[in-house]
């Protein structure tokens, strides 16, 4: 039995349990992989202090996209690498120190020049480029069509310097779809480019991994003479946290089997934003009643029909087991609507070496 399993039972749940020790030896193997390119880490993922203090050790710096993350993570890690994204920034957040800008539009550049500050800029483009089987597309409102960067161009002189482009163009993609467009990305004559983030990490084979090996061989293939840059957030943390809870009922409605589990989808928002079933592992701590082998929905505390973990899955569980959710170490507790019914927050655990 994992680390994880052994430690959930004697825990009061719900909690997250962060393994710092498994995040450390991933972080460290991705990065080990990428020789050359330059790996950052977006904290949209997941700003637990704990997490970015483990990440601190590998990553070249912090993607940021707000003024509250930008002081989080300056404040935690005095000195760090800060490269500050985000549409729709303020001036206030204009005026943020930071090692590079992504600018998402003419008229973002405009604010930064009247700031009077130096800055470091990398305009994030929005390219037409087709981006196929990804879990999610940021196109829409997020950086500037082709125009809108030869609006920028003349706009750059020696206090705001323009460094390269910024593209974060999809979320959930394999190593060869990012690496065809990467090479699409690359097709100019920018001395620097970030990739952005969007490695594929699949919820329901979560033993698939994405080939960071495959992804940093074909980036030294494309990328030679330039300065590379990539900011993952989901690839690097999802896999280090979990949530762990009990059943607190077990029921039958017209047939279905459902365990309430305390706690809910205002700790972990994740299936309900993904549409996916959690995948989870249950300990069989409970002596209450329950229900074997057959289709069983499990939900939370919340007063609303999507209060959903996971849907129909053919398992056991009885009142008092423990249910521990894996993958729950990125876009998990950050997104929640933590005070929606008023419930209690979760504990905060970490396994460390
Ligand atoms: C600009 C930018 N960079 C990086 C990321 C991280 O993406 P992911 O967590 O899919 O790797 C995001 C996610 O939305 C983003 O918007």
């Amino acid at each position: 039995m994992n680390r994880v399993l052994e430690a959930a039972p004697a825990l009061d749940s719900p909690a997250y349990l962060y393994d710092l020790p498994a995040l450390d030896q991933h972080v460290a193997a991705v990065r080990r992989a990428l020789p050359g390119v330059e790996l950052y880490y977006a904290v949209k993922a997941n700003p637990d202090a704990e997490l970015l203090r483990v990440l601190a050790g590998h990553v070249d710096g912090f993607e940021v996209s707000s003024a509250g993350e930008h002081a989080h993570v300056t404040g935690l890690l005095p000195g760090v690498r800060v490269a500050l994204g985000g549409p729709g920034k303020t001036d206030a957040e204009l005026r943020l120190p930071h090692h590079r800008i992504h600018v998402e539009s003419p008229n973002e550049l405009r604010r930064l020049l009247a700031t009077g500050l130096e800055a470091d800029v990398l305009l994030r483009i929005n390219p037409d480029l087709p981006v196929e089987g990804a879990a999610l597309t940021m196109s829409g409102p997020f950086g500037m069509d082709e125009a809108g960067v030869a609006e920028c161009l003349p706009l750059f002189g020696e206090r705001v310097r323009l460094r390269g482009l910024h593209a974060h163009l999809a979320s959930g993609l394999q190593a060869p779809q990012l690496l065809e467009l990467a090479g699409k990305l690359l097709d100019n004559d920018y001395e620097e480019v970030n990739l952005g983030g969007g490695m594929a990490v699949s919820y329901t084979a979560p033993g698939d991994r994405f080939d960071w090996a495959a992804y940093g061989a074909g980036l030294e293939g494309i990328g030679r003479g330039r300065r590379l840059r990539i900011e993952p957030g989901r690839a690097l943390t999802a896999y280090c946290g979990s949530y762990v809870t009990r059943v607190v009922d077990v029921k039958r409605v017209r047939g279905e089997a459902y365990a309430i589990l305390l706690g809910g989808t205002h700790h972990l928002r994740t299936p309900v934003t993904k549409g996916h079933d959690q995948p989870f592992t249950i300990l069989p701590t409970g002596d209450g009643p329950g229900v074997s082998d057959e289709p069983i929905t499990f939900v939370g505390q919340l007063c609303t029909p999507k209060d959903v973990f996971a849907r129909n899955i053919v398992t056991s569980a009885r009142v008092g087991d423990t249910v521990v959710f894996e993958m729950a170490g990125a876009y998990a507790w950050n997104i929640s609507h933590h005070d929606f019914l008023m419930h209690p927050k979760p504990a905060f655990h970490y396994l460390r070496a």
